[in-house]
């Protein structure tokens, strides 16, 4: 799945952020150097508010950045589009319509390329795969959070974008459905080649699911290491007792856990 002689999909290329405050620019993300290529499985991980979805904005065109470039295919990206399918870390569903219009809702955008009949299938494929086929004509107000979750998943594979962009997308899940959903993603991916970045803060996720992990530092988020994770695809189960998992895990936990210790440090010394 992961080859580095693939084309560069996705480039950051010397990206920082700056949001206004009312004590002037605050810098969100700085010197953001790395490539998503074709067909690769990218999981960015660091502390909470360090800027992690404000990098995932920037890919899925919601934000430039102040300095430095986000490309897709070499072109500075400049508005969201149809092959970037997000997967917001609060659900993203529109609560006006019911799970089946939620789930056909892309595909009814994209109604001149697929027919009536193959987009009836397709969402009740999805339906059936996150198990919300018995609530078809419910509104999301109406699910549980873990529910509305699965129901954005399934509105974003839907439509087959080439890019998943996902946000924390099995945060709000159990931990039975949490492994369901991250099975689901993988056999999704073997059967349509897709690219993935991924932001979580599961360090078990991010390994079961990636090929490769951007580590990232406390705000303003650097890149702290990037991991090429050493297992082929498809992948099961049992790579969680793969000891070599486990060497991972902690190598990982303990950089996440050095910077949240430095956040920690820095917002003391913001209170002093
Ligand atoms: N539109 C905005 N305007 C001003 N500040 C913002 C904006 N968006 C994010 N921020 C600030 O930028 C910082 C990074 O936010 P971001 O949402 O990227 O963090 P994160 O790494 O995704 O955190 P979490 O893991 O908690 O989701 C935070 O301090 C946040 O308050
Ligand atoms: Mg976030």
């Amino acid at each position: 799945m992961t080859v580095d002689t693939s084309p560069v999909r996705i480039r950051f290329s010397d990206v920082a952020v700056d949001f206004p405050t009312a004590d002037g620019p605050m810098r969100v993300l700085d010197g953001i150097n790395y490539d998503i290529h074709q067909g690769e499985f990218v999981s960015v991980i660091g502390p909470s508010g360090c800027g992690k979805t404000t990098m995932m904005n920037m890919v899925a065109g919601f934000l430039q950045p102040t300095q430095g470039a986000v490309l897709l295919d070499g072109k500075p990206i400049t508005g969201p589009g149809p092959d970037r399918g997000v997967i917001f870390q609060e659900y993203g569903v529109f609560p006006w319509l019911t799970v089946k219009e939620n789930i056909a809702f892309g595909l009814n955008l994209r109604a001149n390329r697929t027919g009536r009949a193959e987009r009836d299938d397709i969402t009740q494929r999805y339906m059936t795969l996150m198990g919300l086929a018995d609530f078809a004509h419910h509104h999301p107000k109406h699910l549980s959070g873990g529910m509305r979750q699965r129901l954005a998943l399934a509105r974003a594979y839907a439509v087959k974008p080439q890019f998943l962009l996902m946000d924390e997308p099995f945060g709000a899940l159990d931990a039975q459905t949490r492994s369901a959903m991250q099975d689901l993603l993988l056999q999704v991916l073997m059967a349509e080649n897709k690219t993935v970045m991924l932001i979580t803060h599961s360090v078990e996720e991010a390994i079961y699911l990636s090929s490769r992990i951007v580590v990232v530092t406390a705000r303003p988020a650097r890149i702290r290491t990037v991991i090429d994770v050493p297992f082929s695809y498809p992948r099961a189960e049992n790579l969680h007792e793969d000891p070599r998992f486990g060497e991972l895990r902690s190598q990982i936990r303990s950089l996440v856990m050095q910077e949240y210790a430095r956040q920690a440090s820095q917002t003391v010394r913001l209170a002093d």
